[in-house]
């Protein structure tokens, strides 16, 4: 079945010595529950290769926060898939909410950047999820299947075997308002349901993780909900007890 997938997503956050300490204190609990639990850090791009050597040799997997579309070229201050893969990560996040709202990343670009990775060997790890005042008006479906949709267009169904989805309601991300375990379980279902209208296969095995204020407390009934596979972890990545906590949550449903 769907292994459990727990990654932390940095942000612009982090010096020289807390990525040493926090990947120093996440290797140990990462190869202790590999047989069960996937563990990954996203980073800044200017500290991957310190994450590379002081992952090497583990289960820690590790990512980047963001690519660009294209492989080379002038494009000054972009990092490339190909660059990415080249130190080791296994994972890219794309169309995460941050970048399509304070960088205008429009469904088709993201769409773009999911293909350019995934040429490149990495995972991409999709990012949807709906605005407070679209959660209100109801539009959360809306909203997440045109965001999933647009990569289908360009890259088609099968792409999501190496793919993950992460479903993160803006209103949800860094507020403490973590979403319900109802509340998410249920987009997680509907998110499930949209793929299998392309094919139940991909729809079975593709690993959905919720997004948003997850924590070591709401960690444990999140994770228990059938379709929801782990988590992408903002804040509580940060701080290495909190983060253990919640690969144990992930491990315990398993
Ligand atoms: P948060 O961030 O856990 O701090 O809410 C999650 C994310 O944006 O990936």
């Amino acid at each position: 079945m769907r292994k459990p997938l727990v990654m932390g997503n940095w942000k612009l956050n982090g010096t020289k010595q807390s990525v040493s300490d926090l990947i120093k204190a996440f290797v140990e609990p990462a190869n202790r529950t590999a047989g069960k639990v996937d563990v990954a850090i996203c980073a800044p791009a200017i500290f991957i290769g310190t994450v590379e050597s002081l992952a090497k040799g583990s289960s820690l997997q590790y990512g980047s926060e963001d690519c660009d579309i294209h492989t080379k070229g002038a494009f000054t201050g972009e990092n490339s898939p190909e660059m990415i893969k080249e130190f080791g990560c296994t994972y890219a996040i794309v169309g995460h909410s941050e970048r399509r709202g304070y960088h205008n990343e429009s469904n088709e670009y993201v769409a773009q950047k999911f293909k350019a990775a995934l040429d490149s060997g990495l995972v991409p790890v999709l990012c949807v999820g709906e605005s407070e005042a679209e959660y209100d008006a109801g539009k959360t479906m809306e909203v997440v299947n045109a965001e999933i949709k647009a990569v289908i267009d360009l890259c088609g169904i099968d792409s999501f075997k190496n793919a993950v989805i992460a479903y993160e309601p803006i209103w949800a991300i860094g507020t403490g308002k973590t979403a319900t375990p109802e509340v998410a379980q249920n987009v997680h279902r509907q998110i499930r349901d949209f793929l299998k209208t392309f094919s139940s296969e991909v729809a079975d095995g593709t690993r959905i993780l919720y997004g948003g204020s997850c924590n070591a407390k709401t960690a444990p009934e999140l994770f228990s909900q059938a379709d929801i596979d782990g988590g992408l972890i903002g804040g509580a990545s940060l701080k290495a007890p909190d983060f253990t906590a919640i690969i144990a949550a992930a491990e315990a449903n398993a």
